[in-house]
């Protein structure tokens, strides 16, 4: 289905940034939120990618006034009747996207295709609250929507895989890279950051190396930005929600440290709220480092009294951080979770990596994986528990995973 009127709910920072790239390809669409004022913030944010765009010279005035113009505000759901498709980014919170969800299907057209941004929830619980769940379908975008390529197409239990076809074209449509992700908690792209994310924290509370150490040393890596930079962009109270969460479903790969959750009790939520692991000033001076946070020693040695810290002999390596990244990778492979093929370009699509997972499995070779993940699973415990497909793969003298990815059977659908 070509997709040529759509509705996207919720004009908060996802929202516009979709409705956005919705509008850039032609499509017209509603935005909607429950108060005008919200309303008029996204269409607020959406005119200023526009003239951006302009001030760039990718956009004539006149061509950015047009796209512009096919983004229609409203708080009411009255012109839904004629929608293809909806994506929903509205609070995370699963008794708002239910309601939404019932009100959609008893207002959207029966073809209408009605997708959920969901960072977390799961797609399959969404979708029961219509009786179209064959037409739910996960459309996981990356922040800044306009910017980040990445989609995360997931189908719940009951969705058709002509709804996944659509979705997938959509994507398409709007230039961006999807990946075919089977639901799981976190789907791929944060279940597997956040890995890389927790381990930084055990590693600063270790004394191993500082914030500025270890956020230097995992850009020279190749990421776009160190852990502790991305905890403060992000938001540590956003990170604890998730990291608890991934917990409570993975265990204890996922065991939090319990630095984030005092930072968060000491008010220190990152950018949002001036101090997070650096100070944020209001007015930065341009080409000036940032500050630490002064009050991160104390909350580091009050974390330290709840948890035994191994304390690692060597000396702090990217690799401490990466590698529960690519385990946590492997165990979704394991799992079916999505092709190995598909990895790399959903982390460099949706987080930036110049590096690669599988990339790096391939150069070092899977004996090495394993033999790098086991030293520190016997040194650090169940975070770097290796996943058992790395040891099969090894026992069976597999380098790296391109036969695992040549599998076609577990390619995305095929896109016309
Ligand atoms: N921010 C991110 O980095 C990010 C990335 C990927 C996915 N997501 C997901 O996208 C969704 C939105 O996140 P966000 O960061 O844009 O949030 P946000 O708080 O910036 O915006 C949410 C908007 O939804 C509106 N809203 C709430 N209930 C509504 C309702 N019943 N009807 C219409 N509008 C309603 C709010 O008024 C608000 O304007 C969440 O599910 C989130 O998990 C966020």
């Amino acid at each position: 289905m070509r997709v040529q009127r759509a509705a996207v709910i919720g004009a908060g920072a996802m929202g516009s940034g979709i409705a956005c790239v919705l509008s850039q390809c032609g499509i017209e669409v509603l935005l909607k939120d429950v108060e005008q004022a919200a309303v008029e913030r996204g269409l607020g944010n959406i005119k200023r990618m526009y003239d951006s765009r302009v001030k760039k010279g990718t956009l004539t005035q006149a061509e950015a006034d047009g796209l512009f113009a096919a983004v229609k505000g409203t708080t009411s759901y009255e012109d839904f009747k004629t929608v293809d498709l909806v994506i929903e980014a509205a609070f995370e919170e699963i008794s708002v996207k239910l309601e939404i969800f019932k009100t959609l299907d008893q207002i959207c057209p029966p073809r209408a295709i009605l997708a959920t941004n969901t960072s977390a929830l799961s797609i399959s619980e969404i979708a029961e609250a219509t009786k179209r769940q064959d037409k739910v379908v996960g459309m996981h975008f990356f922040n800044p929507a306009q910017f980040m390529k990445l989609v995360e197409v997931t189908a719940g239990v009951k969705t058709a895989e002509e709804t996944m076809k659509s979705a997938l074209e959509l994507c398409h449509q709007m230039q961006k890279t999807p990946v075919k992700v089977e639901e799981c908690p976190g789907f791929l792209v944060n279940r597997v950051l956040f890995t890389y994310m927790n381990e930084a924290l055990y590693a600063l509370q270790e004394g191993l190396a500082t914030v500025e150490e270890i956020d230097a040393k995992v850009v020279e890596f190749g990421l776009p930005m160190g852990p502790f930079a991305l905890f403060d962009m992000t938001g540590l109270d956003v990170c604890t929600h998730v990291n608890t969460f991934l917990y409570s479903q993975y265990g204890p790969r996922f065991s939090p440290s319990p630095l984030l959750e005092k930072m968060v009790k000491a008010g220190a939520l990152g950018q949002k709220s001036g101090a997070g692991f650096y100070i944020h000033e209001k007015t930065p001076v341009k080409g000036e480092a940032k500050k630490i946070n002064p009050a991160l020693k104390d909350l580091i040695a009050e974390a330290n009294k709840e948890v035994t810290l191994a304390k690692s002999p060597r000396a702090f390596h990217a690799h401490r951080v990466i590698l529960p990244m690519l385990n946590e990778a492997i165990y979704c492979i394991q799992e079916k979770v999505v092709d190995a093929s598909d990895i790399d370009i959903a982390m460099q699509n949706g987080c930036g990596f110049k590096v690669g997972l599988m990339a790096i499995a391939k150069e070092k070779g899977l004996a090495w994986c394993l033999s790098e993940i086991s030293a520190y699973h016997k040194e650090q415990g169940e975070r770097f528990r290796p996943s058992w497909l790395l040891g099969k793969l090894v026992g069976a003298n597999v380098h790296d995973f391109s036969a695992l990815a040549q599998d076609q059977s577990k390619k995305p659908v095929a896109v016309s």
